[in-house]
């Protein structure tokens, strides 16, 4: 069944069920109906509460509101489960590759062969960026972080691409989806080059994605690169793993700003921004700063009575998550992933790999993280995979951006090809100062 069908049908069941909510001083009362999607909670309409009973809803963090109906991805947090599209993660990441997976995020269903191949031609021939907009890295440092180069770049991708920027037009949402997706590792590996103060290497249409991302963060001029095919292999996984997680915060993000009718580079440019917090992508660089810190193995209890403790700002970095409250199915496979790439690389005795894998069995033991379903994320380990391939630090939540823009172009797209689609804007509990008159300077206290 197509995403579009898929929608409707939960659309059908959406008033076979009503809560009644009574305001009990005025005795007013508002019938709330039900949506049912075709898999998990169903959700309350709360659209005609206020015409009603005059109240908002609060609900600080949004943990409990659907701020959207949705037919890309299905995130079950108690059980452990994420289906892009229907399909489970587990079997995308042994089966499918980054390509594959961006045109089922995309477009719905996995590609027969002849679509795979035109999609993965379409991406590969639009890597190159304009030479005006690779002079815009020479403005910034040597050490300017990597992702704020590329959220600068990202937005002002805007003032290049006009010609597709109607993003009510199909055809033009399309071609930015393109360009976008096969040029955010031109510009990440771009924003690499200009931290080494190495020439900027123009990507090769001959490799295929994440090869490709790779040979730009490490091919030189001067002599020829050779890729190592775990590295590649275990790259494109990564990117399969993060390339959409429903509602999260820089898809959320990107959906607020592109509600606004803002054009695409600007609401993608904003999710890189969101996505760079170490709440979020960001996590994957603290997890390894904290692994440092933390040192020795008999650190940890003093660092987890840390994370325990309410009054220091420190928490287990890689722990815990909104949504899941068991184990991340991606960090599963991504632990797996990680003594396969150290064991072909031969470094199966990295330190921080044995360190990671204490802490997460200790912190599994522990009361605290049990009694709060405080488990490893997908960025406990993801960091010990970058850097055994020689990603450096500063580059971890870039490649997050890289295989996260599949996910914010698709929800992009879907909210635009929306009718419905309305400006995201959120209401408020007001706390501050009730109507007071204006004092002249000269009269306050
Ligand atoms: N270390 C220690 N305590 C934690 C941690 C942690 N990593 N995460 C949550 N807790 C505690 C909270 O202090 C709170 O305790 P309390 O009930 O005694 O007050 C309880 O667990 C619930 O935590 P919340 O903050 O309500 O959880 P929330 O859903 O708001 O936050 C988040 C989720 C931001 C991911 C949080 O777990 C966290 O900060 N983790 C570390 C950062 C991280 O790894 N982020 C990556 C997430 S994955 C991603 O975005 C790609």
């Amino acid at each position: 069944m197509t995403a579009p069908a898929l929608a409707m049908e939960a659309a059908a069941q959406m008033t076979q069920k009503t809560f009644k909510l009574t305001d009990p001083e005025s005795g007013r009362s508002s019938a709330l109906p039900v949506r049912s999607g075709t898999i998990g909670p169903a959700a309350l309409d709360i659209a005609t509460l206020y015409k009603d009973l005059d109240v908002f809803t609060y609900d600080p963090g949004f943990g409990m509101t659907a701020a959207t109906e949705s037919g890309i991805t299905y995130i079950d947090g108690d059980a452990g489960v994420l289906l892009y599209r229907g399909y489970p993660i587990e079997q995308l990441a042994e089966k499918s590759s980054f390509m594959e997976v961006a045109y089922l995020l995309l477009m719905g269903e996995l590609p027969t062969a002849k679509q795979l191949q035109e999609f993965t031609c379409n991406i590969r021939y639009h890597t190159m960026i304009n030479e005006w907009l690779l002079r815009f890295f020479n403005g910034f440092h040597a050490n300017a972080h990597p992702m704020a180069m590329v959220s600068g770049v990202v937005a002002s991708m805007s003032a290049f691409y006009h010609d597709s920027m109607d993003i009510h037009n199909p055809r033009h949402r399309e071609i930015f989806s393109h360009r976008i997706i096969a040029k955010l590792p031109t510009i990440a590996a771009a924003a690499h080059k200009h931290s080494l103060g190495q020439p900027f290497i123009y990507p090769r249409n001959d490799l295929d994605y994440a090869a490709n991302v790779l040979n730009m963060l490490f091919a030189v001029p001067c002599e020829p690169y050779q890729l190592d095919p775990v590295a590649c292999e275990a790259l494109d996984l990564l990117f399969v793993l993060h390339a959409d997680h429903e509602q999260n915060a820089s898809t959320s993000t990107v959906r607020l700003a592109g509600s606004t009718g803002a054009n695409p580079y600007a609401a993608i440019s904003a999710g890189v921004s969101a996505l760079w917090g170490p709440a979020h992508g960001g996590a994957n660089e603290a997890v390894l700063s904290m692994l440092e810190q933390i040192g020795t193995v008999d650190n940890i209890p003093k660092y987890l009575a840390m994370a325990k403790d309410k009054s220091s700002h420190f928490r287990l970095m890689g722990f815990g998550h909104r949504v899941y409250k068991n184990f991340d199915p991606r960090a599963k496979i991504i632990r797996e992933m990680s003594h396969k790439v150290l064991a072909a690389l031969g470094r199966s005795d990295n330190p921080l790999l044995e360190l990671a894998q204490r802490l997460e069995e200790i912190a599994l033991k522990d009361e605290y993280f049990l009694s709060r379903k405080l488990y490893p994320n997908v960025d406990f380990y993801s960091g010990i995979i970058y850097s055994a391939i020689g990603i450096p630090r500063s580059m971890f939540t870039v490649m997050f951006a890289i295989a996260r823009t599949v996910g914010w172009v698709a929800h992009w797209q879907e909210m635009i090809s929306d009718p419905g689609m309305r400006i995201g804007r959120p209401r408020q509990l007001y706390i501050g100062a009730t109507r007071r008159d204006y004092v002249d300077i000269g009269r306050r206290a």
